[in-house]
């Protein structure tokens, strides 16, 4: 088991709404509302990056747990959306922040699960070596995607949230984890030029293949939906406990239509779900850091909380975490 000592998170001052989008494409705020819930999302400023928004979260997230960048012990960082190709971002954080020559290294290409499943990782390393670990999640979409593709444009925005996690002493402690993998739905989800199959060319480059993001909404929706369910009470049953003894349920928030459905499917009350998707759209890796952040922050959890995370990601990976506050 570990805990979780601090919280926090960053989104950036830009606000794009649906109406802005509206003004660039051929789309609507009733169609965005309708099929996702999301109403506006962040987007950095030109001269923010990556590394600034998990430094920033980051920074939160320490001074919550009352401790220094020195008292971090490793850093796990989950994006798909890196500062550079080479090297990880948690590195370029490592020195950013002031930290010790820790251990560092980054959970990429696991999409939206990319948090949940740090922190998976991170128990397991606390377990086998007691340390303060800085977990985070951070994507700049906005900056890599294509703009002129309105079916997965107005979806995204960009964010970061970080949690501490240490042996003990926490506000909440991590009781267990579940994590899945069907790589056989790999397709269904992909960015494939940029790597070593379809390396950039001129060709890629003036088709703006390197930011075409395939995505099969309807099956990715049909798996979200199957697999965080089934991950939500999987994870329960492992800690012997029932959707009735959940305070609040955080989803990756993708889209409204699937968190909604998720909760339907486990019977959940609608109070016992946490929603900004609205806010912030689908900022990958960070949704569930961020919402954690947020949810703490509103005093949507209290001592004695039980709280389930959840997400899944391309992959097709999905994970769900129980947390005793
Ligand atoms: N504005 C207006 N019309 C649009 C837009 C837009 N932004 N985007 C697509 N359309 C059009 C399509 O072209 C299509 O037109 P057509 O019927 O003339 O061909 C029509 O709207 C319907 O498109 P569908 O794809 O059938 O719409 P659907 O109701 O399935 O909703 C959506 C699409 C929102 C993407 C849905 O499939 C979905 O939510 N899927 C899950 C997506 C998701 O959450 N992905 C996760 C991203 S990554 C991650 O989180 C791990």
């Amino acid at each position: 088991m570990a805990d979780i000592v601090g919280f926090g998170g960053y989104v950036p001052e830009r606000v794009m709404t649906n109406d802005d989008w509206a003004e660039l494409l051929d789309t609507t705020d009733e169609w965005i509302v309708t099929r996702t819930g999301i109403k506006e999302r962040r987007f950095a400023a030109d001269d923010e990056s990556t590394l600034d928004l998990a430094a920033a979260a980051s920074e939160i997230a320490i001074a919550d747990a009352g401790l220094a960048p020195a008292n971090i012990g490793e850093i796990i960082l989950a994006t798909d959306t890196p500062e550079v190709y080479t090297p990880d971002t948690s590195s370029l954080l490592q020195h950013r922040l002031g930290c010790r020559e820790i251990s560092t290294f980054d959970l990429g290409g696991s999409g939206c699960a990319g948090f949940v499943q740090a922190v998976d990782v991170a128990r397991a390393r606390i377990a086998f070596d007691p340390k303060n670990i800085l977990v985070v999640g951070v994507e700049l979409i906005s900056r890599l995607m294509s703009w002129d593709d309105r079916s997965i444009c107005v979806l995204f925005g960009d964010a970061a949230g970080a949690i501490v996690m240490a042996p003990d002493g926490g506000k909440a402690r991590v009781l267990d984890v579940v994590t899945g993998t069907d790589g056989s739905k790999a397709p269904i989800l992909t960015l494939e030029t940029g790597g070593t199959r379809r390396p950039f060319n001129e060709e890629s480059l003036a088709a703006g293949d390197h930011q075409r993001l395939v995505m099969h909404g309807g099956e990715v929706f049909k798996e979200a939906v199957r697999r965080m369910s089934a991950a939500v009470a999987e994870v329960l049953g492992r800690i012997d406990a029932t959707v009735e003894d959940v305070a609040l349920v955080i989803p990756h928030q993708a889209n409204k239509r699937i968190i909604d459905a998720v909760g339907k499917k486990l019977s959940l009350e609608p109070d016992q779900v946490f929603i900004n998707v609205d806010r912030y759209g689908n900022t990958g890796s960070a949704t569930v850091p961020l919402a954690l952040w947020e949810a703490v922050s509103e005093g949507r959890v209290a001592r004695g909380d039980l709280v389930v995370l959840t997400a899944f990601g391309a992959g097709f990976h999905w994970a769900a975490a129980a947390v005793q506050f």
